[in-house]
């Protein structure tokens, strides 16, 4: 789960580092980002990835495709310093930027990307706006977001799925990290009205029957209610979980989209 969103304050900036380079080892991260790569459709020129992070996913994008000049862009200068301290040596260029207001001219762009950063975003159309604007015409944008609604869980006692559904919604609305929590299923939509054409989209749904392997993508854990003051309340779901984990029923599952479209 996107515990934390932004790069901000040493504590938080250590904590972001490491759970998206975690979620970025996960396989079923991996899967994602492999769908994306298929429906962007881009084979190298200038490449730009929006909110990129640690920039992980620019320095595969180099490493794929030679012929690319890869743009790591985030609004975080701290995440850009992050990223910057990973670099491999790649061709990929890090820069802080804005997605409402992004430091290039028009057309700019071959291929413009932008993963599970929506969903933080008071106002996702105007950013779908300006990644369309540095896009040239035919190029492609590539979307990646979560929808957090589709979140379901299952085991023994079979009230883990309903308790955690009232923690969740109560956590995501104390901590204020996610915006819009079905950001992945409206990002079709987003690009169909922003005016791309040749829109195309897919889920892809994440099963985890291993809480270790569950725990990159969504850190169910003691520490994300603990820091929204909700620990007593959590206490007994969270003995749940330990319990179906222990009994072998533990499962759960989350959608994530991936839509592109070109301009
Ligand atoms: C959950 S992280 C995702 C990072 C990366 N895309 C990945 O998938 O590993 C969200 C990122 O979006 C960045 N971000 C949030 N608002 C932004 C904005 N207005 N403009 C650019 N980046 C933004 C944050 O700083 C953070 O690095």
């Amino acid at each position: 789960m996107d515990t934390i969103s932004d790069f901000s304050g040493t504590a938080q900036t250590a904590m972001l580092r490491d759970y998206l380079s975690a979620a970025a080892g996960s396989s079923a991260i991996q899967r994602v980002r492999a769908t994306g790569l298929a429906m962007w459709a881009v084979g190298g020129g200038r490449l730009l990835d929006v909110g990129c992070g640690n920039g992980e996913v620019a320095r595969e994008l180099s490493a794929l495709l030679p012929d690319a000049e890869v743009t790591a862009v985030d609004h975080s200068a701290d995440a850009i310093a992050t990223a910057a301290g990973l670099h491999d040596g790649s061709r990929v260029t890090y820069e802080v930027g804005d997605v409402y207001d992004l430091p290039y001219p028009d057309g700019h762009f071959d291929g413009v990307r932008s993963e599970r950063v929506l969903q933080h975003l008071a106002d996702p159309d105007r950013a779908v706006a300006g990644m369309a604007r540095v896009l040239r015409p035919g190029g492609r944008l590539c979307l990646i977001d979560t929808d957090w609604q589709s979140l379901q869980l299952d085991g023994s006692p079979e009230r883990l799925h309903d308790g955690g559904m009232e923690l969740f919604a109560e956590w995501q609305g104390k901590f204020r990290s996610v915006v819009s929590p079905p950001s992945g299923r409206t990002l079709r939509r987003r690009l169909v009205e922003a005016g791309l054409t040749d829109v195309r989209t897919e889920p892809v749904t994440l099963v985890f029957t291993d809480l270790d392997e569950a725990r990159p993508v969504m850190p169910f854990g003691p520490e994300m209610f603990e820091s929204v003051g909700m620990a007593d309340r959590a206490a007994g779901w969270l003995a749940d979980l330990d319990r179906a984990v222990a009994d072998g029923t533990f499962l759960v599952t989350l959608t994530m989209w991936v839509a592109a479209g070109t301009r």
